[in-house]
């Protein structure tokens, strides 16, 4: 649904030009809007032929951005995640460039694993991170090292970001057989049409004069995996996979995906949607699976066309 998105935001900010480092999922989706409202973007990709690359950035390689592409740059998006030893990739490689540069608006997607756990209770951006997972750790000492670097950032707060290509209806139509249960345990999650949406949006606001320090972009209805996985489910006629209790699947799993059921909490939007009055364009998991539903369908219709 970008047209969606389009359709419902603000224009650009006049002669912006906008750099988005760390294009994969969330920040191409972001590119493709930003240029249907006539922005003029680059996205950095760690190899030039990877999809949507229009420069290659690599803090390992140190592979970095030409003077033309920084040139008159007013905007970054940030979407790369810390680096293995907990600092930022842009931050280590880039910091002095991007502080030359006549930056109206900086966007560091983070994570809402810095809350930690709040055994089910809401977070909110008041609250004080306390994160738990080492990964966390990471990204909030990254957040911290963003917010000394007298740029005007703003810190995106994300749940499970999930759309088309890369949601439950991907995992039920591949074939998965088994839901994992655990008593109270929910999780937050948002679609990535409503992240390009809140940032637009924020943009905007920023335009005229309001930029708030830390943002949680999320739906309005956290909620179990097995109701969503059971939705979609029911959206591809499918018979719903079995239950599965977590004390044995946990058995089972590995440290990484342990480490997700061991948070649970509820990410507040009251900020984004309530005060600075951005309207989802999916409210919930339900309407962002249909949304996710469609496309499958319209991407099995176009490549049966395509091989005949
Ligand atoms: N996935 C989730 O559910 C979730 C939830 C909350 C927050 N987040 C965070 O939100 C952000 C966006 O998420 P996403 O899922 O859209 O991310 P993604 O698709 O994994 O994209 C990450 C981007 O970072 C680039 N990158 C990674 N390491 C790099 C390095 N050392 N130097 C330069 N570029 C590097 C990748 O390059 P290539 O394109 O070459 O691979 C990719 O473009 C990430 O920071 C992610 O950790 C994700």
């Amino acid at each position: 649904m970008l047209d969606e998105v389009v359709k419902r935001c603000p224009p650009l900010p006049e002669n912006s030009k906008f750099l988005i480092l760390g294009a994969g999922f969330s920040g191409q989706h972001f590119a493709q809007a930003a240029r249907a409202l006539g922005g003029n973007v680059l996205c950095s990709r760690r190899g030039i032929n990877k999809p949507g690359a229009d420069f290659i950035f690599d803090s390992n390689t140190k592979i970095l951005p030409s003077i033309e592409v920084l040139k008159d740059v007013t905007h970054i998006l940030c979407c790369i995640p810390p680096a293995e030893d907990g600092t930022d990739p842009v931050l280590n490689s880039l910091k002095t460039t991007i502080q030359r540069l006549p930056l109206k608006w900086v966007g560091y997607l983070s994570t809402t694993g810095v809350y930690g756990d709040s055994e089910g209770e809401w977070v909110y951006e008041k609250n004080s991170p306390n994160p738990k997972q080492l990964r966390s750790k990471r990204r909030l000492a990254c957040e911290k090292a963003w917010q000394s670097s007298e740029l005007p950032l703003q810190i995106l707060r994300l749940p499970g970001i999930y759309g088309p290509g890369r949601s439950a209806i991907e995992i039920i139509d591949k074939g998965k057989n088994k839901m994992i249960e655990k008593s109270g345990q929910i999780f937050s999650r948002i679609h990535v049409d409503d992240i390009t949406g809140a940032i637009l949006h924020l943009i905007h606001l920023n335009s005229r004069g309001t930029r708030p320090n830390v943002i949680n972009i999320a739906d309005n209805l956290p909620t179990s995996n097995v109701e969503v996985l059971s939705y979609a489910a029911n959206l591809l006629n499918k018979e719903l996979p079995k239950l599965e209790s977590f004390e044995i699947a946990s058995k089972n799993m590995s440290p990484m995906a342990r480490s997700f059921w061991e948070e649970n909490r509820r990410v507040s939007n009251d900020l984004l949607c309530k005060k600075l009055g951005y309207s989802l364009i999916h409210p919930s998991y339900k309407a962002g699976l249909k949304d996710c539903f469609k496309n499958l369908q319209m991407r099995a219709h176009a490549s049966k066309n395509y091989f005949g």
